[in-house]
């Protein structure tokens, strides 16, 4: 098979390639030696984030190891939180920490501020572009609106997302207007990252699950498809991968049909044959617990997944994040299978 270029852009184009390009989410992280090495000298992780050079070193880390097809740029979610002028910090073994916003006014709006506050990104993105094998994609990504609100609203994940929800329903207006901010500044985001050398970007919607399938619609749907054409019509070419975490099936093909990404990653619930007959270039699904497991249960899941998903527009990934715990060499079997 020839390609024309990058083999995860060839899939997001709707071609098959095979075998299927493959990168993992947080495929830089805790699980290798020496990201705890260099995290250990920097002292935080927000500081490595906010470092050009570490984020660079920690981006390549994976891709020298693995030869992944694809390198996402080391960075987090939050930065866009940040970037309106709320302080985070990462306690250890607790995760992030925002202070609780339950308006919108007082965010910052000015997208110089917005631009100078996540310039590291860019930076970084600039350096691993020139460092980067030609032939592996470079990716830029961006939380979703609704997902960086519960973090907002809350001042941490994981709640039930009682926080948002609650100020989306008592006071939908006012809700909704962080959701358009958020979304504002996300698009700026997107689109500075494909300007820096990003070849594609995902958009991480972490917390899409368990809402009612119109408040899905309002606040995961809408929010995106705003981003996606204001993205498209800064830059017509853009190649995105939309991440809605563990959607109802229903829910995944509606933001599929409704959104105007690319791509949809899907998570680990997904059934293999809806996924086989899924009308779009479609990413996943491992379970990350099969990867921390090794030996021929994984090597069994990673046959079924590539099987089921042959002749379609496929890239391999997890369902979610690479866990702390997972063996690197693990990893390196991983790809080997994939490519065998
Ligand atoms: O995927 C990659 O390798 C690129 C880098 C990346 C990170 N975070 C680095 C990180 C990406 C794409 C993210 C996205 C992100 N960040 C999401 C969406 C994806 C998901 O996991 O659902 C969310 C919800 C966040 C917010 C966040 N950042 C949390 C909840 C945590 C703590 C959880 C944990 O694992 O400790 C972080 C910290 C974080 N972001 C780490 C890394 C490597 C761990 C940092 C450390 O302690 O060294």
């Amino acid at each position: 098979m020839k390609y024309s270029g990058k083999r995860l852009i060839s899939v997001l184009e709707g071609q098959v390639v095979s075998p299927p390009p493959v990168w993992l989410m947080r495929q830089a992280g805790r699980y290798l030696p020496e990201y705890r090495a260099l995290r250990a000298k920097a002292g935080s992780f927000w500081t490595m984030c906010n470092d050009p050079d570490m984020a660079t070193e920690i981006t390549l880390q994976p891709i020298r190891r693995f030869g992944f097809d694809a390198a996402i740029i080391f960075s987090d979610i939050l930065t866009v939180p940040f970037a309106l002028g709320r302080t985070v910090t990462f306690e250890e073994n607790v995760g992030p920490r925002l202070e609780p916003v339950t308006s919108a006014e007082g965010l910052e709006r000015d997208p110089a501020i917005w631009r100078e506050k996540l310039s590291p990104a860019y930076e970084t993105l600039k350096k691993v572009r020139a460092a980067l094998p030609a032939e592996t994609t470079l990716l830029g990504f961006a939380g979703a609106p609704w997902t960086l609100a519960t973090y907002l609203a809350a001042g941490r994940g994981g709640d039930e997302q009682k926080a948002a929800k609650l100020w989306g329903y008592r006071n939908p207006e006012s809700f909704e207007g962080l959701l358009d901010l958020l979304g504002d500044c996300v698009a700026a985001h997107l689109i500075a990252q494909l300007g820096a050398g990003a070849d594609a970007v995902q958009i991480f919607d972490s917390w899409a699950s368990g809402l009612p399938a119109e408040a899905f619609a309002r606040w995961v749907v809408a929010p995106t498809k705003r981003i996606v054409d204001k993205v498209r019509a800064a830059k017509p070419d853009a190649k995105i991968i939309g991440f809605p975490r563990a959607a109802t099936l229903q829910g995944y093909e509606f933001y599929a049909r409704e959104t105007g990404v690319d791509g949809i990653s899907v998570d680990t619930a997904a059934p293999q044959d809806w996924m086989s007959d899924f009308d779009m270039p479609i990413q996943g699904n491992l379970d990350p617990l099969l990867l921390v497991t090794g030996g021929d249960a994984m090597a069994r899941a990673v046959d079924a997944l590539v099987d089921s998903m042959r002749g379609r527009p496929f890239i391999f990934n997890l369902g979610h994040g690479v866990l702390q715990e997972t063996p690197p060499e693990h990893v390196a079997a991983l790809v080997a299978r994939l490519r065998k």
